[in-house]
């Protein structure tokens, strides 16, 4: 299959591209879309051949639920069951923006989207080109992130077409993903409220909304071998092919420490991969060493974390070392992908 890449631009959405990719997903084909977070690879939400057509385009296991994108706050009670006052208040609050939500599903949702579950997950994007995408294909798109299963999410179309070139009917290329992480994921479908996945909606930004919530034990301790709720957090996700560690500690010393880890591998013939901070960036001596963004400007280095991942893949380095970023007020977004990436190899300074 030939891949289309249709490029769009914000301030005049071409409408003609736009109906033209809802009727690939109205017909059952697959379209990747960009997102506010990253990019989608969407198809009918309603449709259960076009979520095993998703799960086959992306070689992932098919008892992982996709979450269903909708761009009309109402279409949610379609889909979704027992709606709790929380639920309500978060979606006032945060709706659209990057913020899932876990509801009980209604008959409308083929199991076959909800890996099997009888819960689905629902968000509704800000991106105004994804909202018209979603209302051209019908109101309900499923979409997981738009790269092949275990390989970091893509934030921008040429991202998507490294992964899924020939594998999906088009790819919308609407630029760079402004935020660059999956959206937070939080359970509503029980009594009490849980993070499953962090992102940039944080904790305290929904907690000043409505009050104490938890967080999957999964998420804040890795290591202890409990099964995260999401089941998509098992997996070794957002995996670069070269061994990746993250370096701990005060700057000075992580500075020192990854000069001398970086040396060291050097003289045993290895290539080394830096992620680095504009305000480090010129005190590394060796290695490639790729800048984030400003620490001071957390959201750049959300923005450029994954396409930092990627780029490591093409310059075939075999070890990475990062600075490390529990700082920042949405550390616990960064940190949760770039523990996964790195498979908890963590050296402390
Ligand atoms: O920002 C995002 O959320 C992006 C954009 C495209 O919207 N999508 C995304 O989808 O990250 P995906 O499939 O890569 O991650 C969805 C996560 C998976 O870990 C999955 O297991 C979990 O959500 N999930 C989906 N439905 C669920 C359910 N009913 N119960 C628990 N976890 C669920
Ligand atoms: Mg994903």
């Amino acid at each position: 299959m030939e891949t289309q890449i249709k490029k769009l631009n914000y301030e005049t959405i071409n409408m003609n591209i736009i109906e033209e990719a809802g009727k690939i997903l109205k017909e059952g084909g697959l379209v990747a879309f960009p997102t506010e977070t990253v990019y989608g690879l969407g198809g009918d939400a309603l449709n259960p051949v076009s979520s095993e057509k998703i799960y086959a385009a992306k070689g992932r296991p098919s008892d992982n639920p996709l979450i269903v994108h909708i761009a009309d706050k109402s279409h949610v009670y379609q889909i979704a069951k027992k709606i709790s006052k929380e639920a309500e208040k978060l979606m006032e609050a945060f709706w659209p923006g990057p913020l899932t939500l876990i509801f009980p599903k209604t008959d409308l949702v083929p199991p076959k989207t909800t890996g099997g579950l009888d819960t689905v997950a629902v968000r509704m994007p800000r991106d105004p080109i994804a909202a018209a995408f979603i209302r051209a294909a019908g109101g309900f798109v499923s979409a997981p992130s738009a790269n092949a299963s275990g390989r970091p999410s893509t934030t921008t179309a040429e991202h998507v077409a490294e992964d899924l070139d020939g594998r999906i009917e088009m790819i919308l290329d609407g630029g760079q993903a402004v935020i660059g992480l999956e959206s937070t994921i939080v359970d509503v479908s029980q009594e009490k409220p849980v993070i499953l996945r962090p992102g940039v909606i944080t904790k305290a930004m929904m907690e000043a909304v409505i009050g104490p919530l938890e967080t999957d034990q999964a998420v804040i301790a890795p290591d202890s071998g409990i099964k995260p709720k999401a089941p998509g957090m098992k997996y070794r996700h957002y995996a670069p092919k070269a061994e990746l560690t993250i370096v701990e500690g005060e700057t000075e010393a992580v500075i020192a420490a990854v000069n001398r880890l970086t040396e060291e591998a050097e003289t045993k013939g290895k290539k080394v991969g830096i992620i680095a901070t504009d305000e480090t960036v010129n005190r590394y001596e060796k290695g490639l060493v790729q800048s984030l963004g400003a620490r001071s400007h957390e959201d750049e280095i959300s923005m450029h974390l994954f396409e930092a991942l990627r780029s490591f893949d093409e310059t075939d380095v075999d070890c990475i070392y990062s600075e490390s970023f529990e700082n920042a007020a949405i550390g616990q977004a960064i940190m949760n992908r770039l523990l996964k990436a790195a498979g908890y190899r963590v050296i402390e300074v």
